[in-house]
């Protein structure tokens, strides 16, 4: 599915726009000028990537520093040990647009549970 983000001037070069939908997707704009978008939930625990760090192709989590890189998903350092999923991005006309993967999120755990009804 794709979906519409934000505009493209609306979403500053080292910044990150997050899609609150289920999960959330957040879209980052590099200092480069690439965009790229990825599940917004960290996937060691419940944290929102668009509140980290961005530099260069990589996002640092806000809450223990794993890192991982935008273009790939991978993880480039600890404690997360799953890769983040990633999401095609298309800019057309100025608007930026999120083509959903379609699969699975590697959730934390609590977030999972959560999502599926159960405890969190
Ligand atoms: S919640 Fe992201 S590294 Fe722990």
């Amino acid at each position: 599915m794709m979906i519409p983000a934000c505009r493209l001037v609306d979403l500053p070069r080292g910044e990150a726009y997050r899609l609150d939908i289920d999960p959330p997707v957040s879209v980052f704009h590099t200092d480069d000028g690439e965009v790229f978008a990825i599940d917004d939930t960290c996937t060691h625990q419940d944290a929102s990537l668009a509140d980290g760090w961005l530099e260069g192709c990589e996002v640092e989590c806000p809450l223990h520093a794993s890192k991982f890189d935008l273009r790939t998903g991978a993880v480039d350092a600890p404690p997360a040990k799953r890769p983040v999923r990633t999401h095609a991005v298309h800019v057309e006309d100025g608007m930026i647009y999120v083509q959903l993967s379609t699969d699975a999120p590697n959730l934390p755990p609590c977030v999972a549970a959560r999502l599926a009804g159960g405890p969190a």
